[in-house]
């Protein structure tokens, strides 16, 4: 069986579901259940004796070694962290604890796991660490996409933290052997994201009749992936990478944020008119920029490519339509997801927001 952190999110939940689709090894589900975890997520699972749910923090030490000498698993996949820049920029404190102290006790829990197996279970051990393109900074417009070479230069409390756990993560292989394989992917997008990430948020604002806020000139550029196809790499690393090494996961479809946003105005115009016959692109609201922000980042996916043989399977066209159906087919979970706590955060990032 495998073991799972941070299951209950946006690409952990994904890859819980895709992983049980394609394969009957059991999975287990650690997650702490923050404002971003959701059980909703695996309704479809209800009564499946493969999959099984523990409440709890990758930080808590008895937890961890507890429920790996319990179950034993034959592979870790760390997806538990705090995710969004926005909510960095306003209280770092979490993203510190999490992806920083959370990530070195679940280490040590699992070094100490590692220590006391037979050679057999030691060399079918995996450990993988899914991490951001963030942790690279920022390119200018010439600037060719990052390689798993290039120098880290994060430059938010987000990718500052994500970057520090990807050095602990390459210590304890060099140091204790441990063996780890490290993912960073680029901006994900598809069913099951919490609607604070430019994606959900500017569908469920259109559908809403709300502003849907741009930051700054709106040029940024990020390179998007369906989730259904970073679930797919993380598959193949977990099965093929090897070990100690860096896999850059991009969809090979750089964007600015206008476009994207343009491209879900016009698939809502299609798919779902506003009552008043008018563009949702009419609903675009310029605002403040987010300080620091990353001007581009752009993911060089070759490695994966020659060395594993993935490449993602979705266009942005394709991929983009399956999300807008997919939010207008789940409303009820997207009212649920937008809770007292929700409401805050919106109120908190947009409220100061100069139009
Ligand atoms: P998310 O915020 O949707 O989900 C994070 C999950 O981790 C939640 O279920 C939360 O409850 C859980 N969690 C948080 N702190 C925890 C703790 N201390 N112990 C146990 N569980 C905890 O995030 P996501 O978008 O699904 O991202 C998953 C991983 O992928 C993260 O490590 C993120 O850095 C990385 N990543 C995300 C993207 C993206 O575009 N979303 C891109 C590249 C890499
Ligand atoms: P986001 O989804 O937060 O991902 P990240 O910051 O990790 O790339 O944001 C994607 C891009 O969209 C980023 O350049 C910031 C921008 N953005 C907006 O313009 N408006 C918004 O309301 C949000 C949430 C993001």
């Amino acid at each position: 069986m495998i073991l799972v952190t941070g299951g209950a999110g946006f690409i952990g939940a994904n890859f819980i579901l895709d992983w049980l689709r394609e394969s009957d090894e059991s999975v287990i589900n650690l997650d702490k259940l923050t404002y971003a975890g959701n059980l909703e997520n695996f309704l479809e699972l209800a009564g499946d004796p493969r999959y099984a749910f523990v409440h709890g923090d990758i930080g808590n030490r008895a937890l961890v070694e507890g429920l790996l000498l319990k179950h034993r698993p034959r592979a870790i996949i760390n997806f538990a962290a705090e995710s969004h820049v926005d909510r960095s920029i306003h209280g770092p404190g979490e993203f510190i604890e999490t992806n920083i102290v959370g990530t070195f006790k679940l280490l040590e829990g699992v070094r100490v796991f590692f220590s006391a197996m037979s050679a057999a279970e030691k060399s079918a051990f995996r450990f993988l660490h899914v991490s951001t393109d963030e942790v690279y900074g920022s390119l200018s417009a010439i600037d060719p996409a990052f390689k798993e070479n290039n120098p880290y230069q994060p430059n938010s409390p987000y990718s500052a933290s994500k970057a520090a756990s990807d050095h602990l993560v390459r210590a304890y292989h060099h140091t204790y052997g441990l063996p780890v394989l490290t993912t960073n992917c680029s901006n994900n997008y598809g069913p099951f994201q919490f609607p604070e990430k430019l994606i959900p948020l500017m569908i469920v604002n259109a559908l809403a009749g709300k502003p849907l806020p741009v930051y700054g000139d709106g040029l940024q550029i990020r390179d998007w992936l369906y989730v259904a196809d970073h679930c797919s790499a993380l598959r193949t690393v977990l099965a093929n990478g090897r070990l100690g090494e860096i896999y850059n996961i991009g969809g090979w479809n750089e964007n600015t944020n206008l476009a994207i946003v343009h491209a879900i105005c016009d698939l809502l115009d299609e798919m779902r008119p506003r009552d008043d016959g008018k563009a949702y692109s009419e609903q675009i609201a310029y605002v403040t920029d987010r300080p620091g922000h990353d001007r581009r980042y752009a993911i060089d996916a070759g490695k994966i490519k020659r060395d594993l043989g993935w490449r993602p399977q979705e266009t942005f066209d394709t991929g983009i339509r399956k999300t807008v159906q997919w939010y207008l087919d789940n409303q009820d979970w997207v009212g649920n997801v937008q809770s007292g706590t929700y409401r805050e955060w919106i109120e908190k990032n947009y409220g100061e927001r100069v139009e």
